[in-house]
């Protein structure tokens, strides 16, 4: 199978050189491009005519960095954070409407879905639930990405089996020497339990970016989540 050719948006920062470096390591694919702020993008796009796109720009950017890809052609992946439902759901028509495959996912690393899928677990015994976050002082968005798509999780989780959905409050922490740690908690009378995630580099990403790209170049239609893609590799 040829080398799938990408674009990394946001390849100047710290998530997009970082897999600017592991995409050019991987035979798996082409790096044709890698733009940064003040890049005309649909240009960009245009010219390198990519089959796929990481999205790693600023929180409020993804959703147009998306749509940019999909018009162009090429399938996104999206690390930014901070998509919408709204926003995921327009990108679902559009990416069925062209046939092409996308993605949003608000983290790409395995250990962070691996604590999600243990959340849901605990969540359908209808434990209360509260989630810390804490990131970097640079990290624009509060609540962070994660934390609000793993309270939804909880939520929908406490629903499936026939509990209240109830709320799940989110405490956000932004200092410096932090750089993405999360702790969700679940208390009962007499005890807690805690999961807790901490990415002490971006080598947390790594195989989500791969995995991640591989997945929305198969698929039809635009989703939240990078589990479909882990899932995938490990049947393969
Ligand atoms: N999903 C995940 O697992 C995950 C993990 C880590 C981070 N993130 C998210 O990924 C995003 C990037 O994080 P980061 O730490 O790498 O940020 P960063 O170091 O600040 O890098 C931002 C990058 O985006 C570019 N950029 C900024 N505004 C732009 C615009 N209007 N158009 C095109 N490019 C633009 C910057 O270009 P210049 O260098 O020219 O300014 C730079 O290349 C954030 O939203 C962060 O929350 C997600």
């Amino acid at each position: 199978m040829s080398a799938l050719r990408v674009a990394v948006l946001g390849a100047t920062g710290r998530l997009g050189a970082y897999a600017c470096r592991v995409l050019e390591a991987d035979q798996g694919f082409e790096l044709v491009a890698r733009a940064r702020a003040g890049d005309d993008l649909a240009r960009v796009l245009r010219g390198s005519s990519p089959d796929v796109v990481f999205e790693a720009t600023a929180a409020g950017l993804g959703a147009r960095h998306a749509r940019l890809a999909l018009e162009s052609g090429a399938r996104p992946l999206v690390a930014t954070s901070g998509l919408t439902a709204e926003e995921v759901r327009e990108l679902d028509l559009l990416a069925r409407a062209r046939d092409l495959g996308g993605l949003y996912a608000p983290n790409l690393s395995r250990g962070m879905w691996l604590v999600q899928r243990a959340a849901e677990e605990l969540a359908r015994h209808g434990l209360a639930c509260e989630i810390v976050e804490q990131h970097h002082d640079r990290k624009r968005d509060a609540p962070s990405g994660t934390a609000l798509d793993t309270a939804r999780r909880v939520r929908e989780a406490r629903q499936a089996a026939g509990h209240a959905a109830g709320s799940v409050p989110v405490h956000s922490v932004r200092l410096p020497g932090l750089l993405a740690h999360q702790e969700v908690l679940f208390g009962a009378p007499g005890e807690l339990v805690t999961l807790r995630h901490d990415a002490f580099s971006s080598e947390a990403y790594g195989p989500g970016i791969v995995a991640g790209l591989r997945h929305v170049a198969r698929r039809v239609g635009f989703a939240t989540g990078i589990g479909a893609a882990f899932e995938t590799e490990r049947g393969a």
